[in-house]
């Protein structure tokens, strides 16, 4: 069979050494930035049976399944997201659990999507979640996160932004202009798509699914291209419904900035976010350029916990995937080259030498150095060359004559100059 017939399934990345490395990159600085606010690192299985999904995820997650009947005739899918993983964990244990629970994961998911730019059937996605807490220092702490996480690779506010919204306070805004309680869900879904659609089309979809008049229509689209808090305050603080909604969110953007993250936030009521399982605060990050598909996406979901059975705790977190990211990072010039790196390169001169070769290679390598040598018998030259290809920073050489004095010849490659050292000097 030909090797074509075997090639990677099309959504599927393949990690050789240089791919992997900043497949690393990008997660190890996940790491750092989720420990150093104090988040405890958990993981759960890749495999989970269907149920979990419908109806908590959404039709669009849903409908992106892979899901099949095992062979025990359950219903299972690919974990296309973490958040009903960890929803289900800690409905089962959260109860003896001190709160806030902070936690974060790195899982791979899978998700059978339309192939474009920026997404793939596969992929890393860093998730942190707060739960346990209602207030909005929470809702701060976590997109914090996020944005250090960027910060972390590199990233500054003139790369990317955080765009934030307030399923509540969109709510209250929707019905003070005449939105009826059960066209609630049509206006968000409308307005979900809204960035994608020519604004006649838009109009359209909110005149049939919402029942908006023209006027109506043009009070919403108003709203959505709102930028300023303040400019809502001056237009509804007075309403009742509205302005206590208000009041959060100004305590929210004051804790980012205090946090001196005010720059890279701002106010975007047409982020709804697809999942159906959020209820307030909701983000998205993106890049400055709008080039891109979002790079993390999250927010507050009070309720799914008790939806899996557990009990009601109130919840906020993101998912930041490794796909877009790359892009960016590659954009900006960010990702790290890759070298193949190498603390010492033993070359024995002649077989006899070998077996000195290999216990001093063991021996530097219990030391915690990285050591490699020619694995077959080869002449001073081939193992020169060998040396110089995986990036030995020291070459080795063990000579009969110089190991008669216990020594050897250690060749600086980078400058090429060479000294004889003692045996005992490395060891
Ligand atoms: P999400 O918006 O579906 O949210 O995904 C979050 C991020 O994962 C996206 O912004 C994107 O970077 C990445 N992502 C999603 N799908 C793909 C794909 N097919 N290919 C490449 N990257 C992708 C969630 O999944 C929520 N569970 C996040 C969350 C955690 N909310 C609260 N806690």
């Amino acid at each position: 069979m030909a090797t074509s017939e075997f090639a990677r399934l099309p959504g599927f990345r393949d990690f050789p050494p240089e791919d992997f490395a900043l497949r690393a990159h990008i997660q190890d600085a996940w790491g750092r930035v989720a420990r150093r606010y104090g988040f405890h690192q958990y993981d759960g299985p890749p495999l989970e049976s269907l149920d979990l999904y419908v109806e908590k995820s959404g039709e669009e997650i849903v409908d992106q399944l892979y899901s099949f009947v095992d062979k025990g005739e359950r219903e299972v899918a690919l974990r296309p997201e973490m958040t009903p993983s960890l929803a289900r964990i800690l409905a089962a244990r959260s109860r003896g659990m001190s709160k806030p629970i902070r936690w974060f994961s790195i899982p791979q998911l899978f998700r059978y999507e339309r192939q474009q730019r920026g997404r793939l059937r596969e992929h890393f996605q860093w998730n942190v979640d707060v739960v346990g807490e209602e207030g909005v220092a929470a809702d701060a702490e976590v997109l914090a996160v996020a944005i250090d996480g960027l910060r972390e690779l590199g990233l500054g506010a003139e790369d990317f932004a955080a765009r934030v919204s307030d399923r509540r306070l969109l709510s209250s805004l929707l019905r003070a202009v005449g939105v009826a309680e059960e066209r609630l869900g049509g206006a968000f879904s409308v307005i979900d798509k809204v960035e994608r659609l020519p604004p006649e089309t838009a109009a359209e979809l909110f005149e049939r699914e919402v029942g908006l008049d023209a006027t109506g229509v043009e009070t919403v689209l108003g709203l959505l291209d709102a930028v300023d808090l303040d400019a809502l305050f001056e237009r509804w603080g007075e309403d009742e419904r509205v302005a206590p909604e208000l009041e959060r969110f100004r305590e929210y953007l004051a804790t980012l900035d205090a946090m001196g993250l005010g720059a890279y936030v701002q106010l975007d009521l047409r982020i709804v976010r697809g999942l159906a399982y959020y209820t307030g605060i909701v983000f998205e990050l993106f890049d400055r350029q709008g080039e891109l598909r979002a790079i993390c996406g999250g927010g507050r979901y009070d309720r799914l916990l008790e939806l899996v059975g557990g009990e009601p705790l109130p919840a906020v977190g993101f998912g930041m995937g490794d796909v877009v990211l790359g892009e960016l990072l590659a954009e900006r010039a960010l990702v790290p080259d890759y070298e193949a790196s190498l603390d010492y390169f033993l070359v024995p001169v002649t077989a006899a030498e070998r077996s000195m070769a290999l216990g001093l290679a063991h021996d530097l390598r219990d030391r915690g150095h990285s050591v490699s040598y020619a694995l077959r018998e080869q002449g001073v030259g081939r193992q020169m060359k060998s040396a110089a290809r995986e990036g030995a920073r020291t070459v080795l050489v063990l000579g009969p004559d110089e190991l008669a004095r216990d020594r050897v010849v250690a060749r600086d490659m980078t400058t090429g100059e060479e000294r004889e050292i003692a045996l005992a000097e490395l060891s």
